[in-house]
């Protein structure tokens, strides 16, 4: 049955009890939900996600997941980012085919799952711009809300940094010099959700007034 993601996410029903989606077989038996509906759910259900179905992601869920990421903070408000979407098969393959290239044939593999999703997302910040550091950031601000808008729907993300090198998408897509990537993520519904990897606890990480 095919249900409308956005909408019962949207209604803040979690319908996942009642209804299986396509791509929710293994989210069930893992005991991940496919529509965490308050934000706590949704940061913690969030995973690096590196293999996808080929369902296409609706137009309306796209937008919904640009609209986050275009929302995040930035240095006054410059919003100096581009998110270059990514959906034409025959850049995709030539891509992947790039990077088994340079990774050796035992890698295809490898690349043939990472760049089995319908669509990628490369997140574009300016860097000739005064402060580009500042900038930066708020691009990585962006992926986050993309990946939890997408997390939400119900769509596996990952941050691509260096698996996919730079250099292959700029020279696939033509992006000029001045645009840093910060990341391709790849926007899909999982093959499988992954579990959890191992997390610090909050006390390895958290001091309170004193760092010693
Ligand atoms: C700055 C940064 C760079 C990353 N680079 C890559 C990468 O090149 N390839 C990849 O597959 N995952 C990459 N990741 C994803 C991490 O491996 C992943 O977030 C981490 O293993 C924790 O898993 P989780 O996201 O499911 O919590 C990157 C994450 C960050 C924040």
């Amino acid at each position: 049955m095919k249900l409308n993601r956005r909408k019962f996410v949207r209604n803040g029903i979690s319908l996942g009890l009642l209804f299986s989606l396509p791509g929710s077989i293994s989210a069930k038996s893992s005991g991940i939900s496919d529509n965490p509906d308050n934000i706590f759910e949704i940061i913690k259900s969030r995973r690096s996600v590196r293999k996808f179905k080929s369902d296409p992601i609706p137009k309306e869920d796209l937008n919904s997941i640009l609209e986050a990421a275009n929302n995040a903070p930035s240095p006054r408000n410059r919003q100096d980012w581009k998110f270059l979407v990514v959906n034409w098969r025959e850049i995709l393959d030539q891509i992947k085919e790039e990077c088994i290239k340079r990774s050796g044939e035992n890698s295809r593999e490898y690349f043939t799952d990472y760049l089995s999703a319908p669509l990628y997302i490369i997140i574009l910040a300016n860097t000739n711009t005064r402060n580009p550091d500042n900038d930066i950031i708020a691009g990585a601000l962006a992926a986050e809300n993309l990946f939890l808008a997408a997390r939400a729907l119900g769509y596996g993300t990952v941050f691509c940094a260096n698996s996919i090198p730079e250099e292959v998408t700029r020279q696939a897509l033509n992006i000029p010099e001045n645009y840093k990537r910060l990341c391709i993520t790849p926007v899909g519904v999982p093959s499988e959700w992954p579990a959890c990897p191992e997390k610090k606890s909050l006390q390895e990480v958290v001091y309170y007034n004193s760092i010693i």
